[in-house]
């Protein structure tokens, strides 16, 4: 008999759509010891909650997160909603005794999220941040093959973030579809906003950043904004590119931008070790690109793993080998490990306090970015 995992899910755009799908798929694929129940879904907007609900099957609306978070019949709240809300909403939900979940990234800058990972800490409840890129199986994969040392010596670490959707100066900032414009409401802009993933994996792989310098740039300097109706400074960064060092000697480059025409979402990153070196593509998400240089030398070369097989992470699961998943899964899989932990008192990761080291990067980036120098960062 599974236990019901009761989810107050806030926000009904792209990653409530994410979520509910993966909360609705978890058991059909998974052996967990819960069954989610899609409880209540939450948006400000009252019409889009409604057909929400009618769509994937919530069982009641809210429009009003205080309530939400207050329900006695909710176990876990879902944060999806712009980054400026994650703070309030996952104290409360916290201080209210609830599990908390949340969108990445986990704070607007690391002083919030400290008091984030004080919250949730102080009130004993499971968390986690959805940096859902850690479960495409390809990058899991590849997280055992460092594990096990197969890389050798990490000497590089390289990741780059890539979109072209902003570059029309008539695109307004701000308002419900454009708040990722406005640093108001995201905080930053490709820094929080995309870099933050690259950032959450190479923290994974490669260990802690000691320290960064970066460089920012706002392309277009005034946009509308939505709510207001006036033309008003653009505070986000539209592209920045950064050198980092990793405690462990090796070094990085991270860039990420809106502004590289012909690429949607482009995410790569790739590692070169004394003995091996991979490569990965979000364009191409279930091959890992590998090469060993301890093969024969005549048939070394990079190789290009089709990331299907049943012992390759997730894929058992999934259909028979040779047949690929996609984005999608990546959110089953993260309900999977955490409702998994769940069960067994093991948190998946990452937590609010693991995920609180890739918001000290990203705020040691942007102020490299204003100072110009380079940025020290301690991680505990
Ligand atoms: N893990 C990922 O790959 C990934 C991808 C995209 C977005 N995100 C993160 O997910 C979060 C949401 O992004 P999105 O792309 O889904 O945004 P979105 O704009 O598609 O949806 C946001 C939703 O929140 C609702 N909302 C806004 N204010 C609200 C309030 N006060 N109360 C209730 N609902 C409110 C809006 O009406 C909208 O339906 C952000 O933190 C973002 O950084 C993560």
């Amino acid at each position: 008999m599974l236990k019901p995992f009761r989810v107050g899910l806030i926000g009904c755009g792209f990653m409530g759509r994410t979520h509910s799908n993966a909360y609705r798929r978890v058991n059909n694929f998974f052996d967990v010891q819960y069954e989610p129940v899609l409880q209540a879904i939450c948006d400000n907007d009252q019409a889009r909650a409604k057909s929400f609900a009618d769509r994937w099957g919530y069982l009641s609306v809210e429009t009003d997160w205080h309530k939400l978070v207050e329900r006695p019949d909710i176990d876990a709240i879902d944060i999806c909603v712009p980054n400026n809300l994650h703070h309030d909403i996952a104290i409360a939900a916290a201080n209210a005794g609830k599990i908390v979940l949340c969108e990445k990234p986990l704070a607007m800058n690391a002083a919030e999220g400290e008091e984030m990972v004080a919250a949730v800490e102080r009130a004993g409840v499971a968390n986690f941040v959805s940096y859902n890129y850690r479960r495409v199986p390809a990058i899991t994969l590849a997280k055992r093959l460092v594990d096990e040392g197969r890389l050798g010596r990490i000497f590089h670490y390289r990741a780059n973030f890539l979109q072209d959707w902003t570059i029309s100066a008539d695109l307004p900032q701000g308002g419900t579809a454009l708040w990722r414009i406005d640093a108001a409401s995201a905080g930053s802009g490709v820094t929080g906003d995309l870099l933050a993933h690259c950032i959450d994996t190479a923290l994974w792989l490669n260990g802690p950043i000691s320290s960064v310098t970066a460089m920012t740039e706002t392309f277009i300097k005034e946009r509308r904004h939505q709510v207001s109706g006036k033309v008003e400074k653009v505070t986000i960064d539209d592209a920045c590119a950064f050198l980092a060092r990793f405690a462990n000697g090796s070094l990085a480059i991270f860039e990420s931008t809106r502004y590289a025409r012909g690429h949607k979402a482009l995410y790569t990153l790739e590692m070169n070790g004394a003995d091996a070196s991979f490569a990965w593509d979000l364009h191409d998400l279930h091959r890992l690109s590998y090469c060993d240089h301890r093969d024969d030398s005549l048939v070394r070369g990079w190789r290009s793993i089709h990331v299907t097989d049943s012992d390759m992470p997730y894929m058992d699961k999934w259909w028979v080998p040779g047949l690929q998943i996609g984005y999608e899964h990546t959110f089953v899989h993260q309900v999977a490990d955490f409702l998994d932990g769940l069960a067994k008192n093991e948190p998946a990761s990452p937590t609010f306090r693991e995920a609180l080291e890739t918001q000290k990067v990203c705020d040691a980036v942007i102020a490299s970015a204003k100072s110009g120098q380079w940025v020290e960062i301690t991680s505990q």
